[in-house]
């Protein structure tokens, strides 16, 4: 059997043992969805959202691309972004990193990448900015991991850079941004920054007009 016939017959069985456990499983899916948390993770492979949170279908909104970046002129973030937090009223925003993170890894080196040059860049602008703490740093692993650290925390100010997240802010107080980092040897979340609706942020990046 061919591996993406695989997956078409686990899907299978994943939609009868649903039904197993709950009849009406399929017919609560039907209803709008009214996730609580949107989640901006990296599109490793080896950090599914839904399966080490433990969340079922509707319950977190997700994006997902490598390192977890949140960049203000990315129309396909920006859109999920303004839709979780316009529409559906997300009380979190979840940011969520990984110790070893190819992405960051990657971007620690200097090998021409291409167009993905472009999108490693914004870690290289994470590394400038932290670069007398990080080259403090021999053993490259923690380095690896520390630019992971910096950069989540650095992608959550992101988010309260944007006039979507300032305005429910202002006006909802919500949601409360969380960046997180997802150790793979344990499969244990840390929590190591965050950001409550009204978190005083620079002033440059403050709009006084929403
Ligand atoms: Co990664």
């Amino acid at each position: 059997m061919k591996s993406y016939e695989k997956i078409l017959l686990e899907n299978k069985a994943w939609a009868r043992e649903s039904l197993l456990n709950d009849p009406e499983f399929f017919l609560k899916m039907l209803d709008t969805q009214k996730p609580e948390f949107l989640w901006i993770g990296c599109s490793d492979s080896r950090v599914p959202a839904e399966t080490i949170t433990g969340m079922h279908p509707g319950e977190i909104f997700v994006h997902r691309n490598i390192a977890n970046l949140v960049v203000h002129n990315d129309f396909n973030l920006l859109s999920v972004l303004d839709y979780a937090v316009e529409v559906l009223h997300v009380k979190h925003i979840i940011v969520c990193g990984h110790y070893g993170c190819g992405g960051v890894k990657a971007a620690l080196n200097h090998h021409n990448m291409g167009i993905i040059n472009k999108w490693l860049r914004h870690i290289k602008d994470v590394y400038r900015i932290h670069q007398d703490e990080l080259e403090q740093i021999t053993d490259e692993e923690t380095k690896v991991n520390q630019l992971v650290e910096f950069n989540v925390r650095e992608q959550v100010m992101n988010l309260a850079k944007t006039s979507i997240v300032q305005k429910a802010w202002k006006y909802e107080q919500r949601p409360h941004l969380h960046g997180w980092v997802y150790s793979l040897s344990n499969g244990i979340l840390k929590s190591i920054f965050d950001m409550p609706p009204g978190t005083e942020i620079d002033t440059i990046y403050q709009y006084d007009d929403l």
